[in-house]
Parts: C-alpha cells; structure tokens; sequence
C-alpha cells in the first residue's frame, strides 16, 4: 500500500513538472493557440464535448461506432446532458458528407428538437482497423460545419498514428 502511494506521488510530481513543456510542444506541433494536458483520451473527449455543447440538451453528430459514442460510459449525456446523433459509419471510418448535412437540425425545430451545436471525427479511427481520415475529407466536415455554425471535434487519441500515415503516403508519392 505504501509503495503504491509512493508510486502515485512520483508519477505525480513528474507529469507536473512535464505539463508544462508537453504543453507548449503540442501547441508547435498542432499549430494551436495553447494546449492542455489531460491524462487520458476520454477525458479528453468529454472536456471537448461539453465546451462545445455547454447547454443542456444540445446534440452532437458523430459516427456510430466512434469511441466517444460506445465507450466512455455515455458520459457526454450522464454527465454534460448532450444527446448523440450517430450516423452510418463507413467502411474507410468517414460519414456520407450528404449523411452529416442531412442530420443537422433545423434551429426553427429546437422547441422540440435538441439543438444540433458540434460534430465529432475520430481520427484515426479505433473502431473502423485504425483508418485514418484524409486531410481533404476533414476540411469538407470542417466548411460544412462552419457553413452551419457548428464546432468541430476531433478525436485525436491516436492522432499521431494518422499523421505518420500521411507521411508515408507523401514518401511513397515521392519515390
Ligand atoms: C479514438 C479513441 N478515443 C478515445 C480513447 C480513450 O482513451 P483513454 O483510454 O486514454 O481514455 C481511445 C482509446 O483507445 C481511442 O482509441
């Protein structure tokens, strides 16, 4: 029991002493305005969600199959009160475009309707062999979301698997 405790202090100490500098790396890296360090990827994904969506009753598209939508314990809506709006995920790990325009709400509805505030990629993509999404796909979402006001989260857990990817391809291109 002691050791254990002397264990969780020491993990302790040093993730605050690296907080700092693993902050400002991602934010080079990312190409951010700040970053911060949450220790895993559901917390994450629920600090994302429920910035987003910070009044109750909004609604988040996602596919549905995403981590945040069949793991995490259905914490955005036990704990923000935001409902999940999934839709058909596809073999690559993207939504029908078409799918995701055709999921929004109407704000005209929202006396009955939740609002729709944010829509979720997964990227890669855990439950779909690890897929990762093309960087053309993500802009397409990302107008379409901006076309109708909403945020966009992505779920960067194995983010770095995807860009490495990417890499690959634009070496293969190249040779
Ligand atoms: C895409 C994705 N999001 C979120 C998570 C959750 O991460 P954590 O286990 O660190 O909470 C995982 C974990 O496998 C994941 O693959």
């Amino acid at each position: 029991m002691r050791w254990k405790l002397l264990k969780l202090m020491m993990m302790s100490w040093v993730l605050i002493r690296l907080r700092p500098q693993l902050e400002s790396e991602v934010v080079i890296i990312m190409g951010k305005e700040a970053g911060l360090f949450v220790p895993s990827g559901t917390m994450g994904n629920l600090i994302s969600v429920l910035v987003h969506c910070d009044i109750r009753g909004s609604e988040v598209i996602l596919r549905d199959n995403s981590h945040i939508r069949v793991y995490g314990n259905g914490g955005i809506s036990t704990i923000g009160g935001v409902h999940p709006r999934p839709v058909k995920n596809n073999d690559d790990g993207t939504m029908d475009i078409n799918s995701i325009k055709a999921t929004i709400r109407d704000p005209r509805g929202e006396i009955v309707y939740p609002t729709t505030r944010l829509g979720c990629l997964e990227n890669s993509h855990a439950n779909t062999r690890g897929r990762g999404l093309s960087v053309e796909y993500i802009n397409k979402v990302g107008e379409l979301a901006k076309k109708h006001g909403l945020k966009l989260h992505v779920d960067g857990a194995r983010i770095f698997n995807s860009s490495a990817r990417v890499l690959e391809k634009i070496f293969e291109a190249r040779n």
